[in-house]
């Protein structure tokens, strides 16, 4: 586990990121390229450990059933304009996905 050189002082609050979880660059060859077939080490989008994400089978399901409807409906679905990420502070995600059929 790589340890950072920072002096904590009394009363500093400490962040945990989760939302960079996928996107470490020791761990990523391509750490901020979307890829779904990445394969290799473990993604952590469902977390880790003790508090894994309890849903994960139910969020899988969901996305297995409803992205090939989606993609045979709109088979000429792209994005058409830069994705706006939400400004929040542990889960990373979208704020607007703005896209075109
Ligand atoms: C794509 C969809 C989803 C993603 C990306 C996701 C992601 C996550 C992540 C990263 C955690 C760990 C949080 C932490 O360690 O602090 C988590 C926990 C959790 N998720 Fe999800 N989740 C999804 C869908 C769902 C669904 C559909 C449900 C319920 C039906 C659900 C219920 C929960 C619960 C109850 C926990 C807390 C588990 C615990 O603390 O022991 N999630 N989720």
């Amino acid at each position: 586990m790589r340890v950072f050189d920072h002096d904590f002082k009394r009363g500093d609050s400490v962040g945990l990121m989760l939302a960079a979880a996928n996107r470490d660059p020791e761990r990523y060859e391509n750490p901020n390229q979307f890829d779904v077939a990445r394969g290799g080490v473990g993604q952590l989008g469902f977390g880790a450990g003790l508090h894994f994400c309890i849903g994960a089978p139910l969020a899988r399901l969901e996305m297995a059933i409803a992205l090939p409807i989606l993609f045979e409906r709109f088979p000429d679905l792209e994005i058409s304009e830069q994705p706006v990420y939400a400004n929040r502070y542990h889960f990373h995600g979208l704020e607007k996905l703005m896209v075109q059929v």
